[in-house]
């Protein structure tokens, strides 16, 4: 007899078998407790007959407090009514730590009691569902990056400037001098991609942005990609394939994870079904003005003008070719019209947003010069980042994906706070 995980009892029918877990839930009739088990890998009732186990177990069992740590063992049914196939008739019982009387009951609870309980709120199925298909997502990111020939680069976390705008610095002290949490590895990239031609990074990224949306999160995850000799148009189409490769992951993977998070997969599946819209920023900005949306030619998107961009089409679009002026400085200007710049954001459907933001990069030394004095950013600081372009230039793009924007979408969130195992929110950074 051995312990085997939930997740592969069915590998097991009709055998005895032990598992470790919590005790989530219990209700008994007479003679009979149904003890709800949860291991990390799954939920499976099991059900103790008092005629079938020995007196001193069964007075265990009825004392045994929520979130309990135990030992079960019996033999594994088919069941074909629950959700998980089988059930485990339960021949012994050990409790490992009775629990004190735990916080989260089964009934709702407010979010902010939630969020303070963190560290708890993970064990729930709906939190532990999410977790698996955030895990699913990474592999499945870095699995399609693979077989694309990327090699990840690790990027640093603490930076002498700022990538990504200077309003959203993150400042600490580094031996006297100022570093800044990274924004994004990209500039790194960019030097790693003259170095190897495809690579990627994937870590922590930091944005002090005082906005209090569903959408935005201080310390979020992101992985970017960087490519030599790829423009514009061939960096939309890797952006493509990669998230159609991994919807269809998750899609594959997580069928029962999906439905108890209630996830329309039908919106998933169309997805998949045709090439990704694009529109012009100018038609965007021509749309929502015709639609009553308070937006000039020059302005950024709010979340209302994305949700209703994204709302023209049933999968995600590309929004190509921003004004210059509001998007960061290393963007390469569309030739033939200067005032905008070889980039997309790409929105996800059903109002999540931006998901990806991604650009051609500047090439030319000159015009990179140029742009860091007219964004007023320390030329001192990016000496190394304009070498890229005095030893062996070439046209390069690459892209960033926001982890949790990403996972929200797929798992249907209504807030980014779901996707990360422990969020940092303005004002809270507990537990
Ligand atoms: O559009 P962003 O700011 O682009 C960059 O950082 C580039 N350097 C990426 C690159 O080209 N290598 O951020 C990229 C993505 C966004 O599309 C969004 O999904 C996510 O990162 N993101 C956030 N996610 C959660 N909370 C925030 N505050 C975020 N800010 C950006
Ligand atoms: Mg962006």
């Amino acid at each position: 007899m051995s312990t085997v995980l939930i997740k592969d009892i069915g590998q097991y029918k009709d055998d005895k078998v032990t598992l470790k877990g919590w005790l989530y839930n219990r209700r008994s009739s007479g003679k009979i407790q149904f003890l709800i088990i949860r291991d990390g890998t799954g939920f499976i009732q099991a059900v103790m007959v008092q005629s079938e186990v020995s007196a001193q177990d069964w007075e265990l069992a009825a004392g045994i407090t929520q979130e309990s740590s135990l030992e079960v063992t019996g033999t594994v049914r088919e069941d074909k009514r629950s959700p998980l196939g089988y059930e485990l008739a339960v021949e012994s019982i050990a409790v490992i730590h009775q629990a004190e009387d735990y916080p989260i009951s089964l009934k709702e609870h407010g979010v902010d009691f939630l969020l303070d309980h963190r560290h708890l709120w993970l064990r729930t199925p709906r939190q532990v569902a999410i977790m698996h298909i955030r895990n699913t997502i990474v592999k499945a990111l870095r699995d399609w990056l693979d077989s694309e020939g990327f090699t990840l680069i690790d990027a640093p976390i603490m930076t002498p400037a700022a990538c990504e705008g200077t309003t959203t610095l993150f400042e600490t002290e580094y031996f006297g001098d100022k570093a800044y949490l990274s924004q994004s590895g990209q500039l790194y990239m960019e030097a790693a991609a003259m170095a190897l031609g495809r690579v990627y990074c994937f870590g922590p990224t930091f944005r002090a942005e005082k906005s209090k949306t569903r959408r935005h999160l201080i310390e979020f995850w992101m992985m970017e990609p960087e490519m030599a000799f790829v423009d514009h148009e061939e960096n939309m189409a890797m952006q493509e394939a990669m998230v159609k490769y991994v919807v269809k992951a998750v899609l594959e993977k997580h069928p029962a994870d999906l439905k108890l998070l209630e996830r329309d997969t039908a919106k998933l599946e169309a997805v998949l079904a045709r090439p990704f819209a694009k529109m012009s920023y100018d038609a965007a900005i021509e749309y929502l003005q015709s639609q009553g949306h308070e937006i000039q030619w020059g302005d950024d998107f709010g979340a209302p003008d994305e949700t209703a961009l994204a709302n023209l089409h049933d999968g995600p679009v590309f929004i190509e070719h921003f004004p210059a002026a509001i998007k960061a400085f290393y963007m390469k200007p569309v030739p033939e019209r200067p005032e905008v710049v070889l980039a997309a954001d790409l929105l996800a459907p059903e109002g999540y947003g931006e998901i990806i933001g991604g650009s051609q990069r500047i090439d030319d030394l000159n015009l990179l010069l140029r742009r860091i004095q007219e964004h007023k950013l320390p030329q001192e600081a990016f000496e190394w980042y304009l070498d890229l372009r005095r030893y062996g230039s070439v046209p390069h793009s690459g892209f960033g994906i926001g982890l949790e924007r990403f996972i929200s979408w797929i798992c249907g969130l209504s807030h980014l706070r779901e996707a990360i195992p422990f969020p940092r929110l303005l004002n809270r950074i507990y537990p």
